[in-house]
């Protein structure tokens, strides 16, 4: 784990506790997997070989990911240990098509997923505001670098988009970001997007989702 990879307590903590298979549960799950996988099922249909979740978590959606988009294969990853537990316990519980998770932390040498690499699809949710911005460069650099020449890169969460806060309770969870680390924060989907044109993406395709979040797709520039 480098510097940039978070601790276990703050934010984390607010993951129910888990129980005696080590499964969190994510408070937002329930709400928001559908929409996810709905968006993902209408644009991902037809794409083939491997994903890669990076942060996933509690490890709750990618189960749901396995069974909606089948022709993928799917491998999950994260650098915090008490998260890759859950998970493998989820995969266990669900016996859904889910590769053990990688040890991946975004800012190292990526060399925990290189036998998969090139990759078809690297989707994360909800973590670059949670991180410093350099996590950000380095996914989506290592997306770019990653990815075959038809690889898709998905990103989902709260955003700034293009300088405006999209709703009130974006403003507090930025605000309560930033106190908690002022390195956190709500990013903005310009910013976003101009990493991604130096990684060698399009402008992205930005899809407004429940509770104010944002789902963008990243193609390769045509
Ligand atoms: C708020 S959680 C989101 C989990 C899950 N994607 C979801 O939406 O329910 C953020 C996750 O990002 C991971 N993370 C933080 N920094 C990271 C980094 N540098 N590289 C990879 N993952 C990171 C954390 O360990 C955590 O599991």
């Amino acid at each position: 784990m480098t510097a940039d990879a978070p601790g276990e307590g703050g934010i984390y903590a607010a993951y129910a506790q888990p129980g005696a298979d080590g499964r969190l549960h994510a408070p937002s799950f329930e709400r928001n997997h559908g929409p996810i996988r709905d968006a993902l099922v209408a644009r991902l249909a037809g794409l083939t070989g491997r994903a890669l979740e990076v942060g996933s978590g509690s490890g709750q959606h990618i189960g749901v990911w396995a069974e909606a988009l089948p022709r993928l294969d799917w491998t999950p990853s994260d650098p915090l240990a008490r998260h890759r537990a859950s998970i493998d316990a989820w995969t266990q519980v669900t016996g859904r098509r889910v590769a053990p998770a990688r040890d991946l932390d975004v800012t190292g040498d990526w060399s925990a997923v290189a036998d998969l690499i090139p990759l078809s699809l690297i989707i994360c949710l909800n973590v670059i505001h949670i991180a410093p911005w350099r996590v950000a460069e380095c996914l989506i650099g290592g997306a770019g670098r990653a990815l075959g020449p038809d690889g898709v890169l998905v990103l989902y969460g709260p955003y700034i988009v293009e300088g405006r806060h999209t709703g009130e309770g974006n403003v507090a969870f930025d605000a309560r970001l930033r106190a908690e680390n002022p390195e956190w924060g709500l990013r903005d989907t310009a910013d976003v997007a101009a990493l991604a044109r130096e990684a060698g993406f399009a402008a992205p395709e930005i899809l407004p989702m429940p509770s104010d979040n944002r789902l963008l797709i990243f193609r390769r520039k045509g």
